[in-house]
């Protein structure tokens, strides 16, 4: 397997990690991270219903669980003690999800429901929400002032770069509560990299998975221009 690091951002000084965009598999990467090295995940993982856009785009990961607990696990160690993750995930597949997470001790402490103004779907309902949840390793202090809203609104990213893209806004929201300018964001599930958009915008860094070789281009060059911009 291929895997290139690439420092997309400012690097800081030893022993805070280098933000970076990681080609690889996130269970394999993650593995070279020290423990409780990263403040906040912020991840977007498949939802594990086999998902085709309607321009035939797939993700990898998408019809398979077993690597849900290895993944999930790997993020547990590298997390910092009393830190949070926001953990897209879809409805249909929550059982698989949550079993993982109490097994590992990620306790749920918060639930999103982020609202679109579009229909993605249309079976016995039209769905106009994702959901994500928050989870705690350990016991997280935070002022009830610096809370979010449990409902978001969620723009329509238009899903140019990657077919369920989320909006950098609604990442920036949870990364501003859920972390400190100059903290660690982890994203081992990237795609286009929204998370690191989102954290790089904020001032945070960032470490960013990503597998599929089309995706992580895509991202790849997402970040340079943004770099550019800035
Ligand atoms: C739901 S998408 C994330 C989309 C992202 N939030 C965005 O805004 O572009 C999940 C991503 O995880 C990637 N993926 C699946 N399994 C993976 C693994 N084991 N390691 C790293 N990335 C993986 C897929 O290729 C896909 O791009």
């Amino acid at each position: 397997m291929m895997t290139q690091a690439t420092n997309t951002f400012q690097s800081r000084p030893y022993p805070k990690p280098q933000s970076r965009l990681i080609l690889g598999d996130c269970i394999t990467i993650l593995k070279t991270l020290p423990s409780q090295s990263i403040d906040l995940v912020v991840t977007d993982p498949p939802y594990l219903v086999n998902y085709t856009a309607r321009d035939g785009r797939k993700i990898m990961g998408d019809t398979c669980k077993k690597w849900v607990y290895p993944a999930f696990q790997e993020i547990a160690r590298v997390l910092k003690n009393n830190a949070f993750i926001v953990s897209f995930y879809g409805w249909h597949k929550i059982q698989h999800f949550m079993q993982v997470w109490m097994t590992l001790g990620l306790s749920p402490v918060g639930h999103f429901a982020c609202v679109k103004k579009y229909a993605s779907k249309r079976g016995f309902t039209a769905s106009h929400h994702e959901n994500a949840y928050l989870l705690a390793k350990g016991h997280p202090r935070l002022s009830s002032a610096k809370a979010p809203r449990s409902v978001l609104e969620m723009p329509y990213s238009g899903n140019k770069l990657h077919p369920t893209q989320k909006p950098v806004e609604l990442l920036s929201t949870f990364i501003k509560a859920y972390s400190r300018p100059g903290d660690t964001i982890l994203d081992p599930f990237a795609g286009s990299a929204s998370t690191a958009i989102a954290a790089k915008s904020a001032g945070r860094e960032c470490i960013a998975i990503e597998k599929d070789p089309q995706y992580f281009a895509l991202a790849k060059q997402r970040l340079q221009s943004l770099l550019l911009q800035g």
